[in-house]
């Protein structure tokens, strides 16, 4: 069943080009077209993922192109283009190359697909997102980022490593930034509804939470010319599936806060329900005093790379 009609997915390095072939080989939309500057890049995948249709057996039709024009009337723009992090490089030291090169796809969302659902994913995503959606003036429903989707995705990884049952059974929010303020709730996790505390020890949980707040820096140690793609894609295509779809899913995403949790003009990882909509509520949980002063801590590291960004010229 196709949910979309049209599916921009800008950028097609690792991260873009896995996503458009998840996206292709889940039939989620009619057409999917890959954008990048590098002359051949979009071009080659698109082509490469297009030719595994037969096999496959999807109907998506997969094309690159170099013009941000190609966007036109997408219903869902995934923003994937930037600089990746290289070893020792923190999110926020790639904030204003980021977004320099997100300043030119948001003005283009804004004339070709104003009517678009955004998912950013360029990082510092937190930041990125509020970035974009300033620029597009785009509804703060119709513009989120991936961020606590993923980094879920790696801690409920590492739990049912540890524990030895299934992936799929274990369920977490990682809300705050998606950096190494990141905030585990262990309050809310558990394995199908056992909670976490009575199957893992402090030390346990303590290594978990650590281990998924460096997450991303682990990938791109081990891989050293590049960051992780194939989670962060996976992460991705749910979050198009559940917008697509329509499925209200309850899911942890980069949301623009206007009061809830206390916080005002703020892009920050919260539960938020997924929908055609977009981020079509968020969802205010509590929290324990040592998770919301942890998630109080990462908001304001979002607040002083915002600061930064204060600067540039919109
Ligand atoms: C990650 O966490 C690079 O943000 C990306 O893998």
């Amino acid at each position: 069943m196709t949910a979309f009609q049209k599916v921009a997915v800008l950028g097609a390095g690792n991260v873009g080009g896995s996503l458009a072939q998840r996206l292709a080989e889940m039939d989620l939309a009619r057409e999917v077209v890959l954008v990048d500057i590098i002359d051949g890049l979009p071009q080659g995948k698109a082509l490469d993922i297009q030719e595994s249709a037969p096999i496959i057996g999807f109907s998506t039709q997969v094309t690159g192109s170099l013009a941000l024009e190609a966007i036109r009337d997408s219903d869902f723009v995934i923003e994937t283009a930037g600089l990746a992090r290289k070893p020792g490089m923190s999110r926020s030291d790639l904030l204003t190359k980021n977004a320099d090169i997100l300043r030119g796809h948001a003005a283009a969302v804004k004339s070709y697909a104003p009517n678009a659902v955004v998912l950013i994913v360029t990082n510092p995503v937190d930041v990125m997102t509020y970035w974009f959606r300033r620029v597009c003036g785009l509804p703060a429903a119709h513009v989120f980022g991936e961020s606590g989707t993923l980094d879920t995705a790696r801690f409920r990884t590492f739990v049912a490593l540890e524990l030895g049952v299934a992936p799929r059974d274990v369920t977490s929010f990682v809300l705050g930034t998606h950096g190494d303020t990141m905030v585990p709730i262990l309050s809310l996790s558990s394995v199908s509804g056992v909670p976490l505390s009575r199957l893992l020890s402090i030390d346990q949980m303590a290594a978990i939470v650590k281990r998924t707040q460096q997450g991303g820096a682990e990938i791109v140690n081990l891989l050293k010319t590049g960051s992780a793609y194939f989670a962060p894609s996976a992460a991705q295509a749910e979050l198009a599936r559940a917008v697509g779809r329509d499925e209200k899913r309850l899911l942890p995403v980069t949301a623009h806060l206007r009061g809830e949790y206390g916080l005002q003009d703020l892009c920050i990882g919260v539960p938020a329900v997924l929908g055609r909509g977009g981020v079509e509520k968020v969802v205010e949980v509590d929290l324990t005093p040592a998770e919301r002063a942890a998630f109080d801590a990462s908001a304001q590291a979002v607040r002083d790379d915002l600061q930064v960004l204060a600067a540039l010229p919109v």
